[in-house]
């Protein structure tokens, strides 16, 4: 019965004939960024960009208080710690994530995903924190184990707190990602023929069954998150929650493709400040 209602929404939403002009290929990532602001502050000029951080909560006053009471005692502290703990313990040889990571792993992860011209291609924060740990002879971890992955980057991307998001598309290859990422970002897919922008873009601000729907901008900066307060979910994992919605086959985590949507959907949120590991609903 739910179901049926969720299909008949959706259904009512593709018939409007959502259009995906709004932004132009081969653009450079500033000009995306600043189309898709265009578009959202039309649609919204009451709302502040800085707010778009706060994903749906910024189309709800009193989601945001209630985001607000909860982030005074987060009740995820402790599970950061753990990330912490992780974090602090070094290798069999000694050296520890910081050994290893630029700036000693403080306020970089606003720079990633990166494109790495050596290996040609995008590298994420998570490939490098596995880089870290083969170089010096551990095994990787794998990416989707919230355990060890998520709990490490719940706490090492705190680190990274109130970091400016600084996505560089500089070369040809770079920019072939990131291409590849929009063209991602924009294709229409699964049973239910939808784009990431069709919700994210065209209907931001719209409810989708309970749901509001977030504004791309501003996504990228807050991962990952705990939903419900002791769920954690890396971005990617989310990506992947949202190709289901519309019964897609989702592209697996770690995989280029999925990588390059992540580097062109990071570079939307570029000049917005990062806070890791926040609660979602
Ligand atoms: C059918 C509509 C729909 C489509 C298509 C869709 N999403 Fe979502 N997405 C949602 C809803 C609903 C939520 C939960 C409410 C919210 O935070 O927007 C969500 C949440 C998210 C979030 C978490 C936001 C936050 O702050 O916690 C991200 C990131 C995201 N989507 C990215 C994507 C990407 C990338 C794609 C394309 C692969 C995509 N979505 C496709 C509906 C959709």
């Amino acid at each position: 019965m739910k179901q049926q209602i969720i299909m008949k929404l959706l259904t009512v939403m593709a018939g409007l004939g959502i259009a995906l002009g709004a932004v132009t290929t081969h653009a450079s990532p500033e000009k995306d960024r600043q189309e898709f602001i265009k578009h959202y502050t039309a649609k919204f000029p009451n709302i502040k960009v800085e707010d778009y951080v706060y994903g749906a909560l910024a189309f709800d006053a009193d989601g945001r208080a209630q985001y607000d009471a909860i982030m005074e005692f987060p009740p995820f502290d402790s599970e950061i710690e753990k990330g912490r703990q992780m974090w602090e313990t070094p290798f069999k040889n000694g050296k520890t994530y910081a050994d290893c990571l630029p700036n000693g792993g403080k306020q970089i992860a606003g720079n990633y995903p990166m494109f790495d011209e050596a290996k040609g291609k995008v590298v994420t924060l998570h490939d490098a924190i596995n880089q870290c740990r083969t170089a010096n002879g551990e095994e990787a971890f794998k990416l989707n184990d919230m355990k060890t992955m998520g709990l490490l980057t719940a706490y090492m991307r705190t680190l990274s707190d109130g970091m400016m998001m600084n996505i560089k598309a500089e070369t040809p290859r770079a920019m072939a990602a990131y291409e590849d990422g929009k063209k991602t970002f924009f294709s229409r897919k699964g049973q239910l023929n939808f784009a990431c922008a069709s919700c994210h873009v065209q209907n931001a601000g719209s409810r989708l069954r309970s749901e509001l729907i977030s504004p791309a901008v501003g996504h990228a900066v807050h991962w990952p998150v705990f939903r419900g307060g002791d769920n954690l979910v890396s971005l990617q994992n989310r990506y992947s929650g949202c190709f289901s919605q519309v019964r897609a086959v989702s592209p697996a985590v770690g995989s280029e493709t999925m990588n390059n949507l992540e580097y062109f959907h990071s570079a939307l949120s570029n000049g917005l400040p990062l806070k890791a590991s926040v609660f979602r609903k």
